[in-house]
């Protein structure tokens, strides 16, 4: 059995699918690991690193099992044959053609972005490792661009007020935001529209703002809200944002545009100085303003929508990532060590995009 590791040639990626360390636990159990060459110096990792770990320096796109971290390219598809397996982020709700290429070429693929939020799936949620490291990126973002302290600073020229965050939509990434502004000190609010997050939001020292919607949906994810929630959300929020120097918005609703929670209004109400950082700019983002992958000011706030946060920490986001791939490769793996997916288990039934041609 083969596993190829490819350089990532998306623009601004970063990442590694295998980190040096993955790659050693996978040669212990006799896989042979291909890596291209250079495929992991955006993480400063060297070739020489991944061979001093048994790997070979090659071509990965022959090998059994292709690892990537963002979807291929039509290029990079046409790379692919009939009996190979991918694994990666694989975007198979946008990525429609190479999804469909994917099949037509008897590709079997795992998109990780489709791993069921289960308990016993956690070690392999790459949407979980990523999430957390933008949460994380964002705060620091935002302190960045801030015109004020974090902290409550008592000094001989006076005492400086902690600067407010309100993070709107606490899954991963908010709660590590959460954490991470709280860790900067600043004065922390929490707002989701699942009502089980307020204790989750409360155990990071936060306040919960609660604006008295309840749009749980299936899988632990939240529904996309009706026309006369969505206004009445809008008005809360907007009376609501005035207070705070930061907001971060990391609002998502599975296979939906980002909701709008941010109005131009709410923008125009805040103190000029003050910083927005939408995570959703991909999906159109939760500030009306946003222009996705930009930072502008408007009304004298300025509203940044960084679109891939976790590669520019592409160490411990490939690290990170790497270990939820291992995860998922050996729950693969049958006894001999070859790939032979128990499309019984839901793990990888749910992950699996595209089986052989006509079947998924
Ligand atoms: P996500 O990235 O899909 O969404 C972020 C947050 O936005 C969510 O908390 C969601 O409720 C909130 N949101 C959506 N629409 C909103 C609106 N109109 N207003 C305010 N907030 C809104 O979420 P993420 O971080 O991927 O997590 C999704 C779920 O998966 C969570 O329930 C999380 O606890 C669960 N999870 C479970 C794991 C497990 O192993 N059991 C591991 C990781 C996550």
């Amino acid at each position: 059995m083969s596993v190829g590791v490819v350089r990532e040639i998306a623009e601004g990626e970063r990442r590694v699918a295998l980190v040096p360390k993955v790659v050693a636990s996978l040669v212990n159990k006799k896989v042979d690991v291909i890596v291209e060459s250079g495929a992991g110096l955006g993480a400063l990792i060297p070739d020489s690193l991944y061979t001093d770990a048994g790997a070979t320096i090659g071509d990965p796109w022959s090998a059994d099992l292709v690892v990537k971290v963002v979807a291929p390219t039509d290029d990079e598809v046409a790379k692919l044959h009939s009996g190979q397996t991918l694994i990666g982020f694989l975007a198979p709700r946008n990525q429609t053609n190479q999804i469909g290429a994917l099949k037509s070429a008897g590709v079997q693929a795992f998109a990780v972005e489709a791993i069921p939020r289960i308990s016993r799936a956690q070690a392999m949620d790459a949407l979980s490792s990523q999430g957390n490291v933008s949460g994380y990126k964002a705060v620091l973002l935002a302190a960045e661009q801030s015109t004020r302290y974090f902290p409550m600073l008592t000094t001989a020229a006076g005492t400086v007020k902690p600067a407010t965050a309100l993070i709107l939509g606490v899954g991963v990434a908010g709660l590590q935001a959460l954490a991470t502004a709280k860790r900067l000190g600043a004065r922390t609010t929490g707002y989701d529209v699942r009502p089980e997050v307020a204790d989750q939001v409360k155990s990071v020292g936060a306040q919960w703002l609660d604006l008295g919607i309840d749009a749980a949906g299936e899988g632990g994810y939240a529904r996309e809200l009706t026309e006369d929630e969505r206004a009445q959300q809008q008005k809360a929020l907007e009376d609501a944002i005035k207070g705070f120097d930061v907001v971060i918005t990391t609002a998502l609703v599975p296979g939906r545009p980002a909701p709008r929670l941010v109005t131009a209004a709410a923008v125009e109400g805040m103190k000029p100085g003050s910083v927005i950082v939408d995570l959703a700019g991909e999906t159109g983002g939760n500030c009306e303003l946003t222009e996705p992958g930009e930072n502008v000011v408007k009304h004298g706030v300025t509203i940044c929508s960084p679109l891939n946060l976790p590669a520019g920490m592409p160490e411990h986001a490939s690290e990170l990532y790497s270990k939820n791939l291992l995860a998922l490769i050996e729950l693969m793996l049958d006894e001999n060590g070859s790939i032979a997916p128990d499309f019984s288990d839901e793990v990888l039934a749910k992950s699996c995009v595209t089986r052989e041609a006509g079947d998924a």
